[in-house]
């Protein structure tokens, strides 16, 4: 044997062995690069195992205190050097061959009952636990930002969209909010993810359980895990806490390109409605003029990976026989991508949302008076009109308008009565875009009471624990 990985994969599981591993084998085999992640948790996790060991007379309480301060002292190393370019297979192999030069012989001890099965599943649940909680306030962040930019847009109607066409007048606060209430949903995903990470595989083995009798449920309080496993098996090779993380994180992905989207329309010069700070803005190397949204297109751009990083885990976790499997080990990757891309977006686009502002003089000039078209309608169905005939009418209102190459407000009483008679001469009162909105005052509607309620809401979501 040679320095290097094949003489850890020998310390590891060398003993069968006559050769080591050929060389296009390792690299293959190594996992250090993606999984060093986990050296806290692995940490923890085994810290735990050391104490569970004990408390099944495994190990001798010197042992176990042992054991515990070699592992501190290798959570210092690693704190303060990093992992490097260390030759371990993998993090958990790395962390071990470190305790045995901090700790010595009583090293030899730690993995007794224990596989890199049942730890690894255990190192990636206390990983989403921490992810979860990072994603979560990340993902307030945006909230935050988005509370701020609507409290300066209640008192602005813009159009609102179906089809990307003018529909109703809405208040630019509504559309705002419009983006968050998907957002808390986001969140309340990522922490279902978490609980699921939260029962404890530790005490599974590598298939079959422990021989040695450790107290799961005293293992499991000590690593904050609610509950312990119920089949070995299950245990690990049971990735759906990664699935939900995943699914989570790619929906909040779809989510923010949608809101990127938005920006990105938003701040062209065709709508103009809002302009992105210079901060969250890139020039053109060649077009001196462009102020290009690239916050937002990255975002949008970004959401490709989040999607494809569950694919990939889905695919993977398809068609696997029981137990574990080594094709797992690609969970990792994915699961790393998906947290540290949204943790890269967010707070960009947190950013770019909190400094944003609202330019009301270009809405104001986006309102096509045919955004009225339905409070005409209701108009006729006030007085009385089945809504389906008032429908109608209006739609030869509109093409009347057309015709005549003018805005609804601008047809005359006369054109307004040939077409029903129930228009009368306050029909022009219902062009006042401030009133359309403030019609719609069911909860939920764009109302200012209603959208100013909305707010308070929205607020609440958004304070801290
Ligand atoms: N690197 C492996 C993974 O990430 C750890 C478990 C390896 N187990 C094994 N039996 N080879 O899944």
């Amino acid at each position: 044997m040679t320095d290097g990985p094949d003489e850890e994969a020998a310390a590891l599981w060398g003993g069968r062995f006559e050769r080591g591993m050929a060389p296009a084998m390792v690299p293959l085999n190594l996992s250090l690069d993606v999984d060093r992640a986990l050296w806290r948790h692995d940490i923890v996790g085994s810290r735990a195992w050391a104490r569970a060991l004990g408390g099944a007379g495994v190990l001798t309480a010197q042992e176990v205190s042992a054991l515990e301060v070699g592992l501190y002292a290798v959570e210092n190393r690693l704190a303060r050097d990093g992992v490097g370019d260390a030759p371990d297979e993998d993090i958990h192999s790395l962390v071990e061959r470190l305790l045995t030069e901090e700790a010595g012989e009583v090293a030899l001890k730690l993995h007794t009952g224990r596989s890199r099965n049942d730890q690894v599943a255990t190192d990636l649940r206390l990983w989403v636990r921490d992810a979860g909680g990072e994603l979560g306030a990340a993902v307030t962040g945006l909230m935050r930002a988005l509370v701020t930019l609507a409290s300066t847009g209640v008192e602005i109607v813009m159009p609102g969209y179906t089809h990307l066409q003018q529909g109703q007048p809405i208040r630019a606060a509504h559309w705002a909010l419009g983006h968050l209430w998907p957002l808390l949903r986001d969140r309340r995903r990522i922490e279902a993810a978490v609980a699921s990470a939260g029962v404890l595989p530790l005490g599974s083995g590598a298939v079959a359980g422990c021989p040695f009798p450790i107290d799961r449920q005293a293992l499991a309080a000590d690593l904050g895990f609610s509950a312990i496993t119920e089949n070995s098996l299950d245990a690990i090779s049971d990735r759906d806490f990664l699935a939900e993380l995943l699914f989570a994180g790619a929906l909040l992905g779809v989510h923010l390109s949608r809101l990127a989207e938005d920006l990105v329309l938003f701040s062209s010069i065709e709508f103009g409605f809002v302009r992105l700070d210079d901060g969250y803005s890139t020039g053109s190397s060649l077009m001196p003029q462009k102020r290009n949204p690239d916050v937002a297109e990255l975002t949008r751009g970004k959401t490709g990976r989040l999607v494809g990083n569950l694919m990939s885990l889905l695919t993977l976790l398809k068609g696997l026989p029981t137990g574990y499997n080594r094709d797992l080990q690609e969970d990792k990757s994915l699961a790393f991508d998906t947290v540290d891309t949204l943790l890269l977006v967010l707070p960009a686009l947190a950013g770019a949302v909190q400094t944003a502002r609202f330019r009301p003089d270009r809405i104001q000039g986006a309102l096509d008076t045919q955004l009225m078209a339905t409070d005409l309608a209701d108009y006729l169905v006030r007085k009385g009109v089945p809504f389906r005939r008032a429908h109608e009418a209006v739609g030869r209102v509109v093409k009347a308008a057309e015709d005549q190459g003018c805005g609804l407000p601008d047809l005359s009483i006369d054109d307004y009565r040939a077409i029903h008679p129930d228009f009368d001469d306050d029909v022009h009162d219902v062009f006042d875009w401030t009133r359309s909105a403030d019609s719609r005052a069911t909860p939920g509607g764009t109302s200012k009471s209603a959208v100013e309620t909305q707010l308070e809401g929205a607020r609440a979501a958004v304070q801290p624990a």
